[in-house]
């Protein structure tokens, strides 16, 4: 079969087992550091093992190196699938994989000496961004040249999410990452002052808008109605959530900054956008979890489309929660503690953690050539243990985060601070312990994937057969 005939579910696979990797390693990194909150003692001294160098290294492996391998895999799967088109370019589509997977190389040895721009989720010293813009635009290529030469006159809703993902990560990246480089490692951003920490927010807020949410909505709208065996409950709805969304995404950074020298209107104005944020978040839910509508009891057999289902919920707890932390006066109470890094997992673990997991196994066995995953009882066992993770963890924080806002602000009566820095941080060490051990729970699940992966591909055909492309249609 000529290659223009069949899809490139190559590279496909080298970014789903990629995940599986950065997954484990990214995780594993989060569980140490949770583990030097207790015990500070951890890093033994050793600069490179210091939580300040460890914890961007988690942030980007989870995020950058986790999530966007499984968005690259799923992004290629669902582009082809629904075009009826091979990659526009093989060349350029492996390109974005080695590059991808040298940025990541590159991350995990900088990151540790502490080389740093000093930006949150944009630390990456100037070559590598440099290389991260390279790649990216690659990958838009790619994406958008298969959209170009499809062959179904349709554009499914996913790739709407996928591409808005892609174009808009493009901008924020390469506007964020201005820089003046004085050395191969150090470079001063071209903004100052609170310009520079606008930008950076309006960059950190739209990399959860776009990157954790816009592009894992995509995965959603494909793996979801594909599980299910349905088509996604209202079409209609799909297309008000996707414009809905991305109208509103960009003007809520502003939440990041309350009570900051960032002028006051402008933080109201973040926190209205914030709260509209809400509607369209739930109607992206809602129509996901009903898809499911007629197919309920499929949900007590496959433990996939539980991932998928559950990760639907944790997405709406999230965007509920969300919106109310960027209320300036409960801001004023949750900003610096816990709550937000509760926040965040509910959103990282419980949505996109999830949701990658559940398309993970929706797609392996397609990539393998395999009728379904080695074991469904250890899928069931991946998923009770990341619930009960992700569950532990966000509570333990929800509990600590809230505690510490509340011993902070409590007064005697002559005005002096009723507990002092250090009690708080004795009164949350048992959370701290539960985090860690939602942290272990969670990541347990993770290696589960791993041999279940691993068994699923040694029951693969020695030269799996490459999908064709079907005939056009005139749809
Ligand atoms: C085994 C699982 C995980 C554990 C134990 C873990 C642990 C941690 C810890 C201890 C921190 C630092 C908290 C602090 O500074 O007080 C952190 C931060 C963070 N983690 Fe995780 N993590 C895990 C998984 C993930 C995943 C899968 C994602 C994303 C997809 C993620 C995204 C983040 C982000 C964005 C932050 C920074 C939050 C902020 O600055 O507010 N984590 N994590
Ligand atoms: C309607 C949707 C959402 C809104 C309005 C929202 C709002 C907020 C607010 C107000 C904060 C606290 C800012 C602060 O006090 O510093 C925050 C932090 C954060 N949120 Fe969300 N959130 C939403 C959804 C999500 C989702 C789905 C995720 C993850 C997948 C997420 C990830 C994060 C991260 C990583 C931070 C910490 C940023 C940092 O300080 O490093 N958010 N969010």
């Amino acid at each position: 079969m000529s290659q223009g005939t069949t899809y490139n579910d190559k590279v496909i696979r080298q970014f789903a087992v990629m995940t599986v990797v950065w997954g484990i390693v990214g995780m594993l990194v989060g569980v140490f550091i949770a583990a030097q909150l207790i015990w500070p003692g951890l890093g033994w001294e050793i600069p490179w093992l210091s939580y300040g160098r460890l914890r961007p290294l988690h942030t980007n492996a989870v995020i950058f190196a986790f999530g966007g391998s499984a968005l690259f895999a799923t992004s290629y799967y669902c582009v082809q699938r629904t075009c009826h088109a091979r990659l526009f370019s093989d060349g350029l589509a492996s390109f974005t994989f080695w590059g991808w997977q040298a940025v990541i190389v590159g991350a995990a040895i900088t990151l540790p000496l502490g080389l740093t721009m000093g930006k949150e989720y944009a630390e990456l010293i100037w070559p590598l961004a440099v290389l991260v813009a390279v790649v990216w635009v690659s990958y838009a290529i790619v994406f958008f040249g298969t959209i170009v030469k499809r062959k179904v006159k349709h554009i499914y809703v996913a790739n709407w999410f996928f591409g808005a993902f892609i174009l808009t990560v493009a901008v924020l990246h390469i506007v964020n990452n201005l820089a003046l480089p004085t050395g191969l490692t150090h470079s001063y951003p071209i903004y100052s002052g609170t310009v520079d920490a606008m930008v950076q927010w309006w960059y950190g807020h739209n990399a959860v808008g776009f990157f954790l949410t816009a592009g894992f909505l995509g995965m959603m709208y494909y793996f979801v109605p594909k599980q299910a065996g349905r088509p996604i409950y209202s079409y209609r709805l799909s297309i008000v959530h996707f414009w809905s969304l991305i109208a509103i995404y960009m003007w809520a950074g502003p939440h990041h900054l309350h009570y900051t020298a960032l002028p006051d209107w402008v933080q109201t104005l973040g926190m209205i956008f914030s709260i509209m944020l809400l509607a369209p978040s739930w109607g992206g839910m809602i129509n996901g979890i009903m898809t499911l509508s007629g197919a309920w009891h499929k949900l007590r057999t496959d433990p996939i489309l539980r991932f998928m289902i559950v990760a639907l919920s944790f997405y709406g707890m999230s965007t509920f929660e969300g919106p109310m932390m960027s209320i300036k006066t409960v801001n004023a109470l949750s900003h610096y503690t816990d709550w937000t890094i509760g926040h965040v997992h509910a959103g990282a673990l419980g949505w996109v953690a999830m949701i990658s997991i559940g398309a993970l196994y929706s797609l392996f066995p397609r990539l393998f050539g395999v009728e379904r995953m080695y074991s469904i009882r250890l899928i069931e066992w991946h998923f009770w243990t990341s619930t009960i993770g992700t569950v532990l963890y966000i509570v333990a924080m929800w509990i600590a985060g809230v505690m510490q806002g509340l011993m902070w602000r409590t007064f005697n009566e002559d005005g002096t601070l009723t507990y002092t820095f250090v009690e708080v941080l004795q009164a949350t060490y048992p959370y701290y312990y539960l985090r860690l051990l939602g942290g272990l729970v969670f990541l347990s699940g993770m290696f589960f994937m791993v041999y279940n992966v691993y068994k699923t591909w040694q029951m693969a055909p020695k030269r799996a057969e490459e999908v064709p492309v079907p005939e056009p249609t005139h749809a």
